[in-house]
């Protein structure tokens, strides 16, 4: 392993010498150098970035008592994000969630992308975004620490045609609040979804499992899948099922009942189809802890995942084991599967047009 010197220090927004970014070596991938971005707001609260996979590592936030506590998943080494194969805070693309049968067409030329997650693609194939070392600049004259970095996709690589630049710039303000800005060029018509990701558990990340988080979702439908996760194309009202969340429940009140969807989803692991009528789209809050999650998108969808997958084969930070359910992901996105589902909001990006879209995962307590 490289050694964890910190090998640069920027200060950003001259008036505000507290808030900084610092860097540190962190590993190597297939002979680029990989660095961990430790950004400090003048709260005194930092986040931890890796340019692989332009990952959120670590979030250390306060309590309604003042103490600080990780919140994300996260490896202590790089040897962790190179094993893991969970996304932890990871950028997903070309297409983030699934495509189905790995077949979309555009103009009429079909194209095929690998098989990752059954008889489907998921999160951009076996080496998507995810899994690719991405180009880093600390933004100097700033108001708030940030990051950017970028991708530069070659054409067809994952099956995906056109080159396409990527750019993601990570901010993270005095309030909190983790401000993700998405900046996608292409030279030929494709298909983009992009996301990020993260995991959270509000008690602190391998602190036990996420059922009794308080969760909203502004969204008035979601869509089904079928039993490879792949929505059916139905847009269907949450009104009296389990996946209305418009005001209010735990993760776990009703996770366990036998509702069609639950059960194909082995629990919450769907597309919310997002009003978008408010400046929040969701909010979690931990009544153990105090802690707040507010995620703010101006994406059509979320998916609400609830760590149904984890075994606790994986190790994080501090050691810290997580287990199943012991942490959920607000994956702001388009709709799984758009480019075969004319019917959903299109997610075709030309040359003439740049992807620009933002998020926000806003902290607090009460
Ligand atoms: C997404 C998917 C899940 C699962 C996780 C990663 O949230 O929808 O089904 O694949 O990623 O484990």
């Amino acid at each position: 392993m490289l050694g964890m010197a910190v090998i640069a220090i920027s200060s950003c927004g001259s008036n505000k010498k507290k808030e900084m970014v610092t860097t540190q070596e962190f590993g190597l991938s297939g002979g680029k150098e990989v660095f961990l971005y430790s950004l400090t707001n003048k709260a005194g609260n930092e986040i931890k970035l890796i340019n692989y996979g332009a990952a959120i590592v670590q979030i250390d936030v306060p309590d309604r008592n003042g103490v600080k506590e990780n919140v994300t998943f996260g490896y202590d080494s790089f040897g962790g994000y190179e094993k893991g194969d969970l996304y932890f805070g990871k950028v997903v693309g070309q297409y983030a969630n699934r495509i189905a049968k790995g077949k979309l067409t555009i103009d009429s030329v079909e194209y095929s992308l690998s098989l990752n997650n059954g008889p489907n693609t998921l999160h951009g194939g076996n080496t998507g975004w995810h899994s690719r070392v991405w180009d880093a600049q600390v933004l100097k004259n700033t108001d708030f620490p940030a990051v950017r970095f970028t991708y530069n996709k070659p054409d067809m690589e994952e099956g995906y045609p056109g080159n396409v630049v990527a750019e993601v710039v990570y901010t993270w303000t005095d309030d909190n609040e983790i401000i993700m800005d998405y900046k996608v060029t292409t030279d030929r018509k494709t298909v983009l979804n992009i996301t990020n990701h993260a995991y959270f558990n509000l008690h602190g990340a391998g602190n036990g499992d996420i059922l009794d988080h308080e969760m909203m979702i502004k969204a008035s439908a979601f869509t089904p899948v079928d039993s490879t996760l792949i929505p059916t194309g139905e847009l269907r009202p949450v009104e009296g099922t389990p996946f209305d969340f418009r005001t209010p429940h735990t993760i776990g009140e009703r996770i366990g009942e036998e509702y069609d969807q639950l059960i194909l989803g082995l629990g919450y692991d769907h597309n919310f189809v997002l009003d978008n009528a408010e400046e929040v789209d969701a909010v979690v809050y931990d009544p153990l802890t105090g802690r707040v999650l507010e995620v703010i998108t101006d994406q059509p969808g979320v998916q609400l995942y609830t760590g149904n997958f984890l075994d606790g084969s994986q190790t994080g930070i501090g050691g810290k084991v997580y287990n199943y359910r012991s942490g959920f992901c607000l994956e702001t996105q388009h709709f799984p599967d758009s480019p075969n589902k004319p019917v959903f909001p299109s997610v075709i990006l030309t040359p003439e047009e740049p992807f620009l879209s933002s998020t926000i995962y806003r902290f607090s307590v009460k």
